[in-house]
């Protein structure tokens, strides 16, 4: 992992602050080499080592990253496990690496149902990383957006008035008090199927949505570069007209937009 921390000053002006993947495609790329499922999540946790480190010097300074779906407990109890067990390996092996590079970690999701031990070392892995400032990494696992959102409502209604700066704050896991989460600016998802899988519908509100057939294992730091330069050129309106926008709106604009 890169060591090299990329000041604000470098970063290219119009790039994405936050980027948001699902990691699409394991299962298919093992199947086309008439490997087992697993062997595809295996080879899927290069591509995430790649991205993480290809990101602070794109101008990337927030990525969440899909690496398990409330839903995916569908799946085959074989295959589940190993994907389990690969996080487990993966937070063991990345932690130093993660706070060396200044990346701080957070886990997003449920953690009630994960195998013994595992959320343990998840909360070590995040505070063993939390003086990280070059790159804030959530990984989302056992989450769903639906019940995140839910979730947050609960905590919410206990708060009396919200703001939707506020909600979203919730959302992120903190009390409401904390440094928000920004929006998605640009959502990826590899393997070619173009849906969200219940992933961030509340932060996606406004986000560039890019689908890629690249299988997720085979996804390298050029083809986030392309993304990355893809949403430069993007105009984004949030409703208006973009660089012809008024100077006035003629309406109140939504304060929390
Ligand atoms: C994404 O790859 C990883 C997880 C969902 C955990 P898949 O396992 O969904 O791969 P495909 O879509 O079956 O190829
Ligand atoms: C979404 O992929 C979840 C992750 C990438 C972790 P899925 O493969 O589970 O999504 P569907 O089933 O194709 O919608
Ligand atoms: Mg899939």
């Amino acid at each position: 992992m890169s060591q090299r921390f990329v000041a604000q000053s470098e970063m290219p002006a119009d790039a994405p602050r936050h980027v948001a993947i699902v990691m699409d495609g394991n299962g298919r790329w093992a199947t086309a080499r008439g490997l087992p499922r697993p062997a595809g999540h295996h080879a899927g946790v290069e591509a995430v080592r790649r991205t993480v480190e290809a990101a602070p010097a794109l101008g990337i300074k927030t990525l969440t990253l899909f690496a398990f779906s409330a839903d995916n407990w569908r799946r085959p109890a074989t295959e589940v496990a190993a994907l389990m067990a690969l996080l487990r390996r993966f937070v063991r092996a990345e932690t130093a690496r993660l706070a060396e590079a200044g990346a701080r970690l957070t886990v997003m999701g449920r953690r009630d149902r994960l195998p013994a031990g595992l959320a343990a070392e998840i909360a070590a892995a995040e505070l063993a990383t939390s003086g990280g400032t070059a790159l804030d990494l959530r990984v989302a696992l056992d989450y769903s957006a639906r019940d995140a959102i839910v979730d947050a409502a609960m905590r919410a209604a206990a708060q009396g008035p919200l703001t939707r700066e506020k909600f979203a704050q919730l959302l992120a896991g903190g009390d409401g008090s904390g440094e928000p989460v920004p929006d998605v600016d640009l959502l990826i998802r590899t393997g070619g199927e173009q849906r969200l899988s219940d992933f961030l519908l509340w932060e996606c509100a406004y986000a560039e949505l890019l689908f890629v057939p690249r299988l997720w294992p085979d996804f390298s730091a050029e083809d986030l570069a392309a993304a990355v330069a893809w949403f430069a050129v993007r105009e984004r309106r949030f409703g208006g007209l973009g660089a012809a926008d008024a100077q006035e709106p003629a309406a109140a604009v939504s304060s929390a937009a």
